[in-house]
């Protein structure tokens, strides 16, 4: 039984929602904005279900006022969002747009004006597609072309916001983008996915010394999504296959940006897939971090083959063998997931025993996708408010046991694009009618406010 008395968190604990531009934005061709790989991908058919692309959105681009107006209502402390990359710079490189900057600029101006402490990150996946045209993550030039934009945010933003964010989840990207193909740009070689994972991390060195060379004082991390890998249910996985998910999915990101390696075991089993990282990289790669993103959603369930399975393998993990997922559990979010509080917990103590040099924890993603109507006016969401409740709990252990954690964001403000799954994925706070486009808060985000105001579960 879960304990579910009153717990606190530590004063100047910071609350906040996260969001992304393409799965918010809408406007996607406006104000000179360039296209992405995901504007790419969604007009492919057979990519996105039902056909949905990110063309309106939460039409947010054109609601910037009134979103943040909600935010505040909602007591949110700070707002965790990306830029889209194409949007300040239609190709990727070169030629600035105005219009584009000008729109974050607005909004950080509006996030302050409310007291809402902004947390911007530079890449959530959509690459512009004039990059994509010359290699995307695949070359090496993407890399310092990506340092250029870091450079020109700091510059023209950096002197309202200090907290940024290189990569969201450079493992997705370079995985589910360049392996299975189940996101943009869609590719299925995993070469491609295992040079894309390395560019990644290069371009997010280079871009934290672009952008220290440009200000001092910007309190500058990257996103990982880090989750345990466990066995459950027969037959059993054999453990060195464990070990290397454990390896693509957590210890490359970690060892590579704490401790300036790549996990030995798994260049071993990569071998010339890993051929992109040259002399001197990881030094790049390593640069001092002011603070580090963690998203969590659950833990890796996973079993060995049985006659039934196909050995084609499991994609996202190129050169594992004898593995596949756990069947989905009877309790599960509508994305299929487990619900695995006690993960959370497990995963931030381990990496703060293994990573003696970890620097400050922010939580920039939690939540969970449930699919409950507004019905006269109110949206009712027990099962969310649940699943935070656990997760908030499971924070405040890790913290207890001696985590630095400063802050956590809510993962959606309102429900969006969720990527290859379309709009029937609702993961908000807030319910949007993506006919009308109508938002409204569901309980969870009364609840929510409430444990900000109290800093902590009454
Ligand atoms: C994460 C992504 C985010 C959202 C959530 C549900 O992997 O960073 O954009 O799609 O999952």
């Amino acid at each position: 039984m879960t304990d579910r008395s009153a717990i606190q968190f530590p004063d100047g604990f910071l609350w906040g929602a996260a969001t992304a531009s393409y799965q918010i934005e809408g406007a996607a061709l406006e104000g000179g904005r360039g296209k992405s790989v995901w504007d790419t991908f969604s007009h492919t058919e057979g990519k996105v279900a039902k056909g949905h692309t990110g063309d309106v959105a939460c039409d947010h681009y054109h609601r910037l006022d009134d979103d943040v107006a909600m935010m505040a209502d909602l007591g949110l402390q700070s707002y965790r969002f990306s830029i889209s990359w194409s949007r300040v710079m239609p190709d990727g490189r070169g030629a600035v747009n105005a219009v584009g900057l000008a729109f974050y600029q607005r909004l950080v101006d509006r996030l302050l004006e409310h007291g809402i402490t902004p947390c911007p990150t530079l890449f959530h996946w959509d690459l512009p597609q004039g990059l994509e045209d010359i290699g995307g993550f695949r070359s090496r030039d993407t890399v310092s072309w990506f340092g250029d934009y870091a450079a020109l945010m700091a510059r023209e933003l950096g002197d309202r916001v200090s907290m940024w964010s290189t990569f969201n989840e450079p493992w997705c990207y370079a995985y589910l983008g360049h392996a299975s193909g189940r996101h943009a740009p869609g590719l299925t070689d995993p070469a491609a996915a295992v040079a894309v994972a390395h560019h990644e991390l290069l371009a997010h060195g280079l871009a934290l010394r672009a952008m220290r060379a440009e200000r001092s004082g910007l309190q500058l991390g990257i996103v990982i999504n880090p989750s345990n890998v466990r066995q459950e249910g027969t037959p059993t996985a054999p453990p060195e296959q464990v070990r290397l998910i454990d390896a693509i999915h957590n210890r490359w990101w970690f060892d590579a940006t704490l401790r300036g390696e790549y996990p030995a075991d798994l260049l071993a089993s990569y071998g010339p897939l890993a051929d992109a990282i040259q002399p001197g990289d990881l030094e790049v790669i390593a640069q001092p971090l002011d603070w580090l993103g963690i998203n969590y959603y659950f833990d890796i369930l996973v079993r060995g083959l049985t006659a039934d399975d196909s050995a084609d393998g499991w994609l996202e993990y190129p050169t594992v063998t004898g593995v596949t997922e756990a069947p989905t559990r009877e309790v599960h979010t509508d994305m299929g997931w487990p619900i695995t509080p006690e993960g959370f917990t497990a995963l931030l103590v381990r990496l703060h025993t293994d990573y003696p040099n970890l620097p400050p924890i922010h939580i920039t993603e939690n939540g969970c996708a449930y699919d409950d109507p507004v019905v006269d006016g109110r949206c009712a969401d027990p099962r969310r408010i649940e699943y935070l409740d656990l997760h908030l709990r499971a924070l405040r252990d890790a913290m207890q046991q001696g985590v630095d954690v400063r802050g956590y964001y809510q993962w959606s403000l309102m429900d969006n694009f969720e990527w290859a799954l379309g709009y029937d994925k609702r993961f908000g706070l807030v319910h949007v009618d993506f006919d009308t486009l109508e938002r409204t808060p569901r309980d969870s985000a009364f609840w929510y406010r409430d444990v900000i105001a109290h800093n902590g579960i009454r």
